[in-house]
C-alpha cells in the first residue's frame, strides 16, 4: 500500500489528513543533539550518510508521522557548485558572497553529482530502512532563496544585497538563477534516483519579492524544474513552499504545475479559496501554537482540519519546528490529527 501522503499528492482526499512537520528532525530532540555532537560542523553532519540517515529516521521512531524528510540542507547546493559554505554555531550559515561575474563563473553545476553523493547515499539508506507505508521526502531550496544566501553571504533581514544585484545587474543575476535552476534539477533528480518519493521546494524568502519579480524568479524557475524532471521521465510529485507569498500562492501552484502548495501561518480562507481544488494544500499551523501546546493547540488543529475538510490536505506547520519545542507537544499534535473525527 502506498503512503497516505503520496495518495493525497496523487489526487485522493483522506480523513484525517496525513501529517509530517517541517524540521521534524532537529535540535528539539535530545537524540538529535547527541547525534549532532558526533560531527565537526553542520555540513559534515549532512555529508555523513550514517548520521544523516539516522537523523532522518529519529522523528519517525518517536512519532506516528506519515513521512520522513531527508536530513540535509538547502545550502548543500551552493557547496555542490563549488562555493564555500559553513555554519557558525548559534548564528547560522555563512557563504563566500557571489557579487560579480568572476565569482559566479568559478562555480559549475558539473560537480554536483559527485560532491553531493553522500546526500544521495543517505537517501538510499533511509529508503531501505523506512516502512514502505511511509513516504520519503527529498528537497531543495528554490533558486531565488538559495541565490539570496549566496549573494548576501548569510541570512538577512531585508535581502538588500540580493535585490540590489537583481536590479543593478539583471543579466548577472539571471545567470545565477539559471545556474541554480540547473543545479536544482540535477540535485532533485539524483535524490529521486536514490529513492525519494516526492520533493519539496523551499522558497523561504519568496515573500520579499514584488509581483513581477516573484513571477520571474520564483514561478518561472519552479516551472522549469518541474518541466525538466518530466522530460527526464520523473513523475515524482512536487510540493512548493512559497513562504510569505500567500497572495501569489494560487498562481504559483497553477503556473508551476505543482501537486501541492505549502502555506505559511498567515494564509487564511480568502487566499485558500483561490487555490485550485486540483492542488493539495499543506501547512498553516503556526509553529508557536506547537510550542504553546495543550488545548489551544488542539483547538487550532481541529479548526484547520475542519476548514480544509473538502480539500486534499496534508497536515503540517506554517514553518519549521522551533528548537525550544517540547517533544511531547509533537506527540500531542500527531495524536490530535490522527484522532480527529469531524465536528
Ligand atoms: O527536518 C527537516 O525539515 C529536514 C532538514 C532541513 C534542515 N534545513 C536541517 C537544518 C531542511 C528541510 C532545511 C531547509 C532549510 N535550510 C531552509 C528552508 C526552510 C526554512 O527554514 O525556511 C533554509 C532557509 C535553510 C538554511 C539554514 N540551515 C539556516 C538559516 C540554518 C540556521 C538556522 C538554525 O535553525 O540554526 C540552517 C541550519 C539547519 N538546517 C539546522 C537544521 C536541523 C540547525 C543546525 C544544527 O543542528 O546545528
Amino acid at each position: 500500500m502506498t503512503s497516505a501522503l503520496l495518495r493525497v499528492l496523487a489526487g485522493e482526499r483522506i480523513d484525517p489528513p496525513p501529517v509530517w512537520l517541517m524540521r521534524q528532525a532537529g535540535r528539539y530532540l535530545p537524540e538529535y543533539r547527541a547525534l549532532r555532537a558526533q560531527a565537526r560542523g553542520f555540513l559534515d553532519f549532512c555529508f555523513r550518510p550514517d548520521l544523516a540517515s539516522e537523523a532522518t529516521l529519529q522523528p519517525l521512531r518517536r512519532f506516528d508521522l506519515d513521512a520522513a524528510i531527508l536530513f540535509s540542507d538547502i545550502l548543500v547546493v551552493p557547496h555542490g557548485l563549488g562555493a564555500k559554505v559553513w555554519f557558525v554555531e548559534g548564528e547560522g550559515p555563512r557563504l563566500e558572497p557571489i557579487g560579480d561575474a568572476p565569482a559566479l563563473r568559478r562555480l559549475s553545476a558539473a560537480g554536483i553529482g559527485e560532491r553531493l553523493a553522500p546526500v544521495y547515499e543517505a537517501a538510499a539508506r533511509v529508503r531501505a530502512q523506512l516502512d514502505p507505508k511511509k513516504a520519503l521526502i527529498g528537497f531543495a531550496g528554490g533558486p531565488w532563496t538559495v541565490a539570496c544566501y549566496m549573494v548576501e553571504g548569510a541570512g538577512s533581514r531585508d535581502f538588500a544585497a540580493a535585490k540590489s544585484l537583481m536590479w543593478r545587474d539583471g543579466a548577472l543575476f539571471d545567470e545565477l538563477i539559471t545556474l541554480l535552476t540547473e543545479a536544482t534539477i540535477e540535485h532533485v533528480d539524483a535524490q529521486i534516483a536514490a529513492g525519494v518519493d516526492c520533493i519539496q521546494l523551499f522558497d523561504s524568502w519568496s515573500g520579499v519579492l514584488p509581483e513581477r519579480e516573484f513571477e520571474r524568479y520564483v514561478i518561472e524557475p519552479t516551472a522549469k524544474i518541474r518541466a525538466a524532471l518530466r522530460l527526464r521521465g520523473r513523475a515524482t510529485p512536487l510540493i512548493g513552499f512559497p513562504r510569505g507569498a500567500g497572495q501569489h500562492a494560487a498562481r504559483y501552484a497553477r503556473q508551476a504545475g505543482l501537486e501541492a502548495v505549502s502555506l505559511d501561518s498567515t494564509v487564511g480562507a480568502r487566499s485558500l479559496a483561490e487555490i485550485d481544488q486540483t492542488t493539495a494544500v499543506q501547512g498553516l499551523l503556526d509553529p508557536i501554537l506547537l510550542l504553546v501546546g495543550g488545548e489551544r493547540m488542539r483547538a487550532a488543529i481541529g479548526a484547520q482540519i475542519g476548514l480544509l475538510r473538502e480539500r486534499r490536505h496534508v497536515f503540517n506547520l506554517g514553518h519549521g519546528v522551533l528548537p525550544q519545542t517540547p517533544p511531547d507537544h509533537v506527540a500531542d499534535l500527531v495524536a490530535a490529527v490522527k484522532g480527529w473525527r469531524g465536528g
